[in-house]
């Protein structure tokens, strides 16, 4: 798989979301095929690992995803870049003295459930907790000092909040929503971040499997714990909205000998440097497939043109997602 540098690290260029092995996307893989599958995808050249403490069967506990991950990794470790994320809230900071012990606590145990003594990547999962985000760029200073993470992150934030984080602490990545059909990141938060030398990651970038192709207005989602019930733009009538943008991947998958949901990642890669995605999936041979966008290549010419019939196609509908 081609390499990309976050920040200063390197990693391969498409990373592995790992939260539906415990969350979001109905029922779960037993532990034995989720250590298998993230096993496959390392082997197959992938180095970039993201999961968060939040990640547990209808996020009702803490830890699922850490421990399958940490499981599944811990002999390769040092081989790796790994991500997690932690949420924090104002009520703990008078019970563990400060900010930053506050935050150790949190990376204390996801580092114990991850079988590992550093992080390469700890973002703040949301900033909604009621402790600055400079409060929280200093800590993470300090644990960078101490060599107990490599970088920090914010995610599902824009540029204001950026811009305060950068200046206490610099960043190593953002981890936003962006696909083809949820491009507001395109706006401000990648030019800052390209002018910063901040890494973009991006979530759920086929669209919660949107941009596949798969889905139509007959699939039927799982009934517990999967998120694809209330995302708008899975909604019947979006998905018929959205179908001429469906159809466009079609289009060019069928000229690259792809599929469409690789066309939707390597339009990505192909449009910034510093963009690297972690699409999700349960199932091994579609986890390699999305690994595989990385093979994929559009040419310049490809590129804008597909470029410019995006952007004469109307998106209906969002992921759902506010900060
Ligand atoms: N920071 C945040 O707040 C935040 C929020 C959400 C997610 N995330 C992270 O982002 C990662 C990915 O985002 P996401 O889960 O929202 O969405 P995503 O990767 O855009 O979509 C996942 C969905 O697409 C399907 N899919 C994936 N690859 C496919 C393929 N090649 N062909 C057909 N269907 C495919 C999957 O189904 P199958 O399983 O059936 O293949 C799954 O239902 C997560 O693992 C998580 O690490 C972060």
């Amino acid at each position: 798989m081609k390499k990309r540098i976050l920040k200063d690290i390197e990693v391969s260029e498409v990373g592995m979301g790992c939260m539906a092995f415990s969350h979001g996307y109905g029922r779960i893989p037993s532990e034995e095929y989720s250590i298998e599958a993230i096993q496959n995808a390392y082997h197959h050249g992938c180095t970039f690992f993201d999961t968060a403490e939040v990640y547990s069967p209808n996020l009702s506990g803490i830890g699922h995803n850490e421990k399958i991950v940490g499981k599944a990794l811990k002999d390769v470790r040092k081989d790796i870049v790994l991500a997690t994320k932690l949420f924090i809230d104002r009520s703990e900071i008078s019970r563990e003295g400060s900010v930053y012990h506050a935050i150790k606590r949190h990376l204390t145990d996801s580092m114990r459930r991850l079988q590992t003594d550093y992080i390469d990547l700890y973002y703040l999962h949301r900033t909604s907790g009621g402790v600055s985000v400079e409060e929280v760029a200093e800590a993470m200073g300090r644990l960078i000092d101490e060599g107990i993470i490599q970088g920090w992150g914010l995610s599902q934030v824009d540029v204001d909040l950026i811009d305060r984080a950068q200046k206490v602490t610099p960043l190593s990545a953002i981890q936003n929503i962006y696909s083809m059909v949820e491009r507001d990141v395109e706006k401000a938060v990648i030019p800052y971040c390209l002018k910063n030398n901040i890494g973009v990651v991006p979530f759920s970038p086929i669209a919660s499997g949107l941009l596949s192709g798969k889905i139509t207005t007959k699939t039927e989602f799982e009934r517990n714990d999967d998120v694809r019930n209330w995302v708008p733009q899975l909604s019947k009538r979006n998905i018929e909205g959205n179908q001429p943008i469906i159809d466009l991947l079609q289009e060019y998958a069928q000229m690259k000998n792809a599929t469409s949901a690789q066309i939707s990642l390597a339009w990505m890669l192909k449009k910034y440097p510093n963009v690297l995605p972690i699409p999700v999936s349960k199932n091994k041979e579609r986890i390699i497939e999305n690994l595989d966008a990385s093979e994929v290549e559009l040419t310049q010419e490809e590129f804008e043109a597909l470029d410019k019939a995006l952007n004469q196609l109307k998106v209906y509908g969002h992921r759902g997602f506010t900060r």
